[in-house]
């Protein structure tokens, strides 16, 4: 069986090479990678094996980088690149799973801002925006509110667009929404965040002792992340609660 799909997969080379378009195609058994686009499938390509082109699809959402490109088998995510800029075109429909539209990709949350979904091979894993940061459907990351259609306002400044939100149980760093957005805020050195009147207070409050003179906490330094937004001087550092997305809400 192997044999028969082998020569159709040649005859295809070859037709495709009495197209017009044959220019375009690279034999792979002639190049040094043994491996070539196609010129107008983007999600497939040609690699050499026993001497002789043979066409290859890539995972089901990918599409066709380059050798050792792309994050498995040669294939990438196609928003990463104009790996499909016109004439060519992805032609494998897709294979949907739950949460997952392709059997590979990044997908947004059907119900939450600041939650997405990884498919890899089909298998969804939800992966949450941190320090402030909303799904971004359009850069498939985490990215700032005011960037992000739909969320533009973090749902942790719903009820005040500017008033000020306790983080946790911090006695010093809370959020200050600004015009709906929330930034991230420490209270100056010996007062405490109130809960109660949402300002910085001079200690003891309810909760709050008087500070010892410490050095910040080490929480601070956040690892940074492959999807982090370009640097900000107030990246916030705190989970958020999980927010949900508007549905069919008016723009603001
Ligand atoms: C993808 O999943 C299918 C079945 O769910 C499995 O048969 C196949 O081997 C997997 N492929 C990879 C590359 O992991």
């Amino acid at each position: 069986m192997a044999n028969g799909r082998h020569w159709i997969n040649i005859i295809g080379f070859l037709a495709s090479c009495a197209l017009i378009s044959c220019a375009q195609v690279e034999d792979p058994c002639k190049t040094k990678s043994r491996i070539s686009a196609d010129d107008k499938y983007c999600d497939k390509y040609w690699e050499c094996d026993g001497g002789q082109p043979v066409q290859y699809d890539c995972p089901n959402g990918l599409v066709f980088a380059g050798k050792h490109r792309g994050v498995t088998e040669g294939c990438d995510y196609p928003w990463r690149s104009n790996y499909c800029e016109y004439p060519k075109v992805q032609i494998n429909p897709p294979i949907g799973t739950e949460h997952c539209d392709w059997l590979y990709g990044i997908f947004g949350h059907e119900t939450s801002c600041t939650r997405y979904w990884t498919c890899w091979n089909g298998t969804a894993t939800e992966q949450l925006c941190i320090g402030g940061l909303l799904y971004n459907e359009n850069a498939h990351s985490c990215d700032w509110p005011e960037n992000v259609d739909g969320c533009q306002k973090h749902p942790l400044c719903n009820e005040d667009p500017n008033g000020n939100v306790p983080l946790g149980k911090s006695c010093n760093r809370y959020w200050q929404c600004q015009g709906g957005y929330p930034r991230l805020q420490r209270c100056p050195a010996m007062l405490v965040f109130d809960r109660r009147s949402l300002r910085c207070v001079v200690p003891p409050t309810e909760e709050c002792d008087v500070p010892t003179t410490t050095p910040p906490p080490p929480e601070e330094a956040q690892e940074p992340r492959q999807d982090a937004p370009p640097h900000r001087s107030h990246r916030p550092s705190q989970e958020f609660q999980d927010g949900h997305r508007p549905q069919n809400r008016p723009r603001n």
